[in-house]
């Protein structure tokens, strides 16, 4: 399966045999392509029923053992040392949804005010690792942040 150039260079970000939750994963194509080719552990979350089911569709046509349900961000979620990736929102929503008490690594794409994001992340006590800038068809920023106090 062939991801779009925005979504294959936040796959790269990614190692190998990791726990990944995707927020905002519309049809699962990142889930399935880590899973597939990455051997990745992933939670597909979207607030669509629609793009749940959409997802699970994909992963039984792309024959990936992924999971993908239908949830508000990660409201009632259970955290350890997952990744978590939110990408192709704007940062408004990417805000809310991290709005808690959180030291999770995170790989996030906002399309909007990446500065409002970046001092979102300085507050919460994160540094960026990682920023990459992709072309593809419009400009998307890429930010890779860890916590200072290290992943829970
Ligand atoms: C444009 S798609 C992005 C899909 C994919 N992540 C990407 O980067 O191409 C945004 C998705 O985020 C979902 N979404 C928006 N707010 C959400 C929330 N609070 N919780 C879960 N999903 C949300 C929407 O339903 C939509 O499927």
């Amino acid at each position: 399966m062939k991801l779009s150039k925005r979504l294959k260079a936040i796959s790269d970000l990614i190692n190998p045999n990791s726990k990944v939750i995707d927020v905002g994963s519309d049809h699962a194509f990142l889930d399935i392509y880590l899973n597939k080719y990455k051997n990745c552990q992933c939670l597909a979350i979207d607030k669509s029923k629609y793009c749940t089911e959409t997802a699970i569709n994909n992963a039984i046509k792309f024959e990936a053992d992924i999971k993908a349900i239908t949830n508000d961000g990660l409201n009632g979620i259970p955290l350890s040392d997952e990744l978590i990736v939110i990408s192709g929102m704007g940062t408004r929503n990417i805000i809310k949804i991290l709005n808690f008490d959180i030291t999770n690594d995170l790989i996030l794409s906002s399309h909007t005010n990446i500065d409002d994001l970046k001092a979102f992340l300085n507050e919460k006590g994160y540094y960026i690792y990682k920023e990459l800038i992709i072309e593809d068809g419009k400009t998307y920023n890429i930010i890779y942040a860890k916590h200072k106090g290290g992943a829970r």
